[in-house]
């Protein structure tokens, strides 16, 4: 959602500031701030839009601070401007908010009462100047904690007070923030990126935590004001493992770093030596009698495609729903059911909501997460970690086919488990799997013929994709990656679908992208493929060599990888997104950070 950094700082923190508030910009971009002590006063410096823009108004006003706090907003209250941008001041308080206050309007009339005005449209501004009500009578952090009990909803925050010159105050609850400890300075941020650059020994506040900072050290406090500790541990989220290298976008870069994600992803599941997987947590799938995943997203359409493969290869009723759909429906779950959460950040709110409420209801909970430290991963009773490296691009693609990867493998944990399977059949699944990152890498080798596609697609007003079993939902995928980063209309059909209305949005315009390699359903798709041939569409089949030489009459035909249909999904996944992004690069949209996106959705 939006991203948050504070330095307690031995020397100057601008450069600091900015440098973290990049690596966080993936969480929002509608605008961006900073504020410092100068002189003994906090100061401050917002700009719509991007850091860059924040950036040209520190070159003509720099912040001579050593002690800081800095934001990148995704808006939630307020239309993106800088004065709804943060920090948010009042009075003697100038603070960072990543959230929602769900209570915020009532909290803001009654202040109105006291007379206080409201200098933005933010439900952030509030917590502002409650904590300046409070300081009134209270030292700083009883102030904050009296604040801090008056609000209802999601917040992480970080707080300067003008007259405390070395002191930065933060909170966490339902958001995360993270503390880091260096060298005679302190830090706070959202996660270990933002802190990545200056410091690898991370604190993890949990929820309710309250914290101070100075130079030395962190005084932690629980939700009921008790001090306590939170065990330091060292991460290596370093420095080089965000940078974009040779490539010119991060989507670019991921996208060609899925052959070691997956491979980095599959050693954490299977034993190469036995050809045995192992569910990390060692969970008994036999103690189970039905798999329910939910997520939202990209990571909701990796839990559709597991779905295929937890029914065919393990005979285990699965169910995929997205979470902010799941978690308010109060689902008939059944005591035997097996709650996987699946999310890259491990932060998204409805994904989080939804892992609770299972918990709640008695059941086992897993986690596939790819930020190992995130708040799923450590509230979910089994970690089952995707391994892809921070994933920058808003757009999800390395983390995609590792969590489909960690899913296969799981799903073959689970037919040997339930005894669908013998130890042969498992090791031949798992080599076939450890062949994936090769194909995965051979795939994108269609990136020149993709490339050369890009300026008729980038011309369409409307584009379908379609796919059977469990390419219909890497077509459902497909279609999700074209619309967040080109902005053209697109729709995912399961290809036996067309014909029940889709197939009258078709014409010479329209370009189809059929997804499918050979497997048994492959001839069925030809007829749906001919069926829109006939009527003038525009089709581009994505398949292999074999399903190449049935391709109808007509047809542009992109020749990927000839490889089993269980790694189908991994290995047809890098040509969706190498075409989302040519069309993306060719539109010249800001393929990295797309419009009224964010990477990683917090609030509801
Ligand atoms: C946002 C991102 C998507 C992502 C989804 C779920 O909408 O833009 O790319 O798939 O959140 O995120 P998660 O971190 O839970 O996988």
């Amino acid at each position: 959602m939006c991203g948050i950094i504070g330095i307690v700082g031995t020397r100057p923190v601008q450069e600091r500031l900015i440098d973290s508030l990049k690596r966080l910009e993936y969480r929002g971009y509608d605008s961006a701030g900073v504020a410092g002590v100068v002189d003994g006063h906090v100061e401050r410096r917002r700009a719509k839009g991007k850091i860059r823009a924040l950036e040209e108004v520190l070159a003509g006003e720099p912040l001579k601070a050593s002690v800081g706090i800095g934001h990148t907003r995704w808006a939630t209250h307020g239309e993106p401007s800088t004065r709804n941008a943060h920090p948010h001041a009042s009075g003697r308080v100038t603070l960072v908010h990543n959230g929602i206050i769900e209570n915020y309007a009532e909290l803001r009339e009654a202040l109105k009462k006291k007379g206080r005005s409201f200098e933005s449209e933010t439900d952030s501004e509030v917590i502002a100047q409650l904590l300046d009500e409070e300081l009134k009578t209270k030292p700083p952090l009883e102030a904050l904690k009296a604040t801090l009990d008056q609000l209802t909803g999601a917040y992480a925050i970080a707080v300067l007070i003008d007259g405390c010159d070395e002191l930065i105050m933060g909170a966490r609850r339902g958001s995360p923030l993270v503390v880091g400890y260096g060298d005679g300075e302190m830090f706070l941020g959202s996660d270990a990126l933002a802190v990545g650059p200056f410091t690898n020994r991370i604190a993890y506040l949990e929820e309710g935590d309250y914290v101070a900072i100075d130079h030395k050290q962190a005084q932690i406090f629980d939700e009921a004001g008790n001090p306590v500790e939170r065990p330091v541990r060292t991460v290596a989220a370093s420095a080089a493992l965000v940078e974009k290298g040779n490539y010119r976008h991060f989507m670019e870069k991921e996208i060609h770093d899925q052959p070691d994600a997956c491979q980095h992803t599959l050693s954490a599941y299977i034993d190469p030596t036995t050809g045995r997987v192992h569910a990390p947590g060692r969970l008994d799938f036999a103690q189970y009698d039905r798999v329910q995943i939910v997520a939202c997203g990209t990571a909701s359409y990796a839990g559709q495609i597991a779905r295929y493969f937890f029914e065919r290869l393990a005979g285990l009723p699965c169910e995929v729903e997205v979470a902010s759909e799941f978690r308010y429906r109060q689902p008939a779950v059944t005591k035997g059911t097996l709650a996987v959460a699946v999310s890259q950040s491990g932060e998204t709110a409805d994904t989080l909501a939804a892992l609770r409420w299972c918990k709640a209801q008695g059941l086992t909970t897993a986690a596939v997460v790819n930020v190992h430290e995130s708040t799923m991963a450590r509230e979910a009773d089994l970690l089952w970690p995707t391994h892809a490296g921070p994933e920058i691009g808003v757009a999800s693609t390395k983390a995609f086919t590792s969590q489909v990867a960690a899913l296969t493998a799981l799903a073959v944990a689970a037919a040997a488990a339930r005894g669908r399977i013998d130890t042969d059949e498992e090791a031949r699944f798992t080599r076939l799997l450890l062949e994936s990152p090769r194909l995965i890498a051979e795939a994108t080798q269609v990136e020149e013929e993709i490339r050369a596609l890009a300026p008729e697609l980038a011309r369409a007003r409307d584009v379908l994709y379609l796919g059977r079993g469990a390419m219909y939902p890497l077509a459902l995928e497909g279609a999700l990656k074209l619309k967040e980063i080109s902005y053209i209309h697109a729709e995912g059909y399961a290809a036996g679908e067309l014909k029940h209305g889709p197939i009258a949005l078709i014409d010479e315009e329209t370009p189809i992208i059929v997804i499918a390699p050979t497997d048994a359903l492959f001839d069925k798709t030809i007829s749906n493929m001919s069926e829109v041939a006939a009527r003038g569409g525009k089709v581009i089949l994505i398949t292999d060599e074999a399903g190449a030489r049935n391709a109808p009459d007509g047809a542009r035909v992109i020749v990927g990888p000839t490889c089993d249909p269980l790694l189908a999904p991994l290995v047809y996944a890098p040509p969706i997104q190498l075409m989302a992004y040519y069309v993306a690069v060719q539109k010249g949209a800001d393929v990295d950070q797309p419009r009224n996106l964010a990477k990683s959705v917090t609030v509801e």
